[in-house]
């Protein structure tokens, strides 16, 4: 035998030289939930080890993560259904506690970057990402709202946007409100494959943001398909986005890499919530071992290309890396 890969193989000094994918707490932005009040920090019941916090102990949580070396977050807010109705008024409320939390959270730590999410889940009465009407979800007329939702953001403070909703032509509609108001350096991370997940339940609980009827499927991905995320990728990239998202990550990682090969934006990927429960329940029962596993699903993640992570894992790798 001439070839012999395991000489590359035979001892942990040669194994990091030839190391292929290294991960960096660089790579990751952290999502956190966050409520109303004080001295609040509840755990989803779903996610051991992800909280909800009001903004004093979000706050705390946040320099306890940048002391690691976590730079940067993405904050989703869980409203009671009494603030929620058809319209999704209360995402563009200047005085609503989530545009102020992304308002003080920027002014206590303005190194970080800040991402806030863009869609009407989380405000929605009927718990959808775009403005029902007899059952359907009306595309132009989410677009009016998700830009008065993205625009208020912006104004708070926030570094990067990510719609989340799906509706066609949302990038290049908020891009325009935002340059139209000179918020020309508010970046844009586009959604761009998100798919019609079973994994995401985790974080409806997080939020209590499950649709009241039917499914998403009209305007998130069909996970069979794999060309049609180059139709997303090609119309956010026209549209100005600046950064291109495959979600959910580990389901999905042909279409991360199938990205990467066909774009010059920056891939992120999100390890979504179902993601992160499915290990830490195994990992609880004691049927694998959590560390490495999660170690092992965010390497695989970075190697199918993605530039940027968003995992509830992040704090937890930094920690274990430092
Ligand atoms: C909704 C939104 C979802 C997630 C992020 N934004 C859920 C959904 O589409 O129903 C899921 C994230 C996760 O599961 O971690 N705009």
């Amino acid at each position: 035998m001439l070839r012999r890969p395991r000489r590359n193989r035979k001892s942990q000094v040669i194994r990091n030289m030839v190391e292929e994918t290294r991960l960096s707490v660089n790579d990751f932005i952290f999502p956190m939930f966050l409520i109303d009040g004080i001295n609040q920090k509840i755990e989803v019941a779903s996610m051991p080890g992800i909280f909800r916090y009001s903004l004093d102990l979000m706050l705390e949580e946040m320099a306890a993560c940048i002391d690691l070396g976590i730079m940067g977050f993405d904050i989703f807010p869980a409203y009671p259904e009494s603030k929620k109705d058809k319209y999704a008024t209360e995402s563009h409320n200047p005085d609503t506690f989530y545009l102020k939390a992304i308002h003080k959270i920027k002014s206590t730590f303005p190194e970080i970057v800040l991402m806030t999410d863009v869609a009407m889940d989380p405000y929605s009465s009927d718990g959808h990402d775009g403005l029902v009407e007899n059952g359907k979800i009306l595309n132009d007329e989410t677009l009016e709202i998700l830009a008065k939702m993205a625009l208020a953001q912006a104004r708070a403070g926030a570094d990067i946007l990510g719609p989340s909703d799906m509706m066609d032509g949302r990038v290049g509609f908020i891009r325009s409100m935002l340059d139209d108001h000179g918020f020309t350096n508010v970046s844009i991370m586009s959604y761009t494959a998100k798919y019609a997940s079973a994994f995401y339940g985790p974080f409806r609980d997080a939020l209590d943001s499950a649709p009241k009827m039917g499914d998403k499927k009209t305007y998130q991905m069909d996970p069979a398909n794999y060309n049609e995320a180059l139709i997303e990728a090609d119309l956010d990239t026209e549209e100005g986005a600046d950064f291109l998202m495959v979600k959910p990550a580990l389901a999905y990682l042909d279409v991360i890499r199938l990205l990467k090969d066909n774009s010059n934006l920056p891939i992120a990927a999100y390890n979504v919530s179902g993601e992160y429960s499915m290990i830490k329940a195994a990992a609880q029962k004691g049927w694998i071992d959590g560390e490495r596993a999660m170690l092992e699903s965010l390497l695989s993640i970075k190697r199918a290309g993605a530039n940027v992570i968003l995992s509830y894992f992040a704090k937890e790798y930094a920690s274990f890396v430092k």
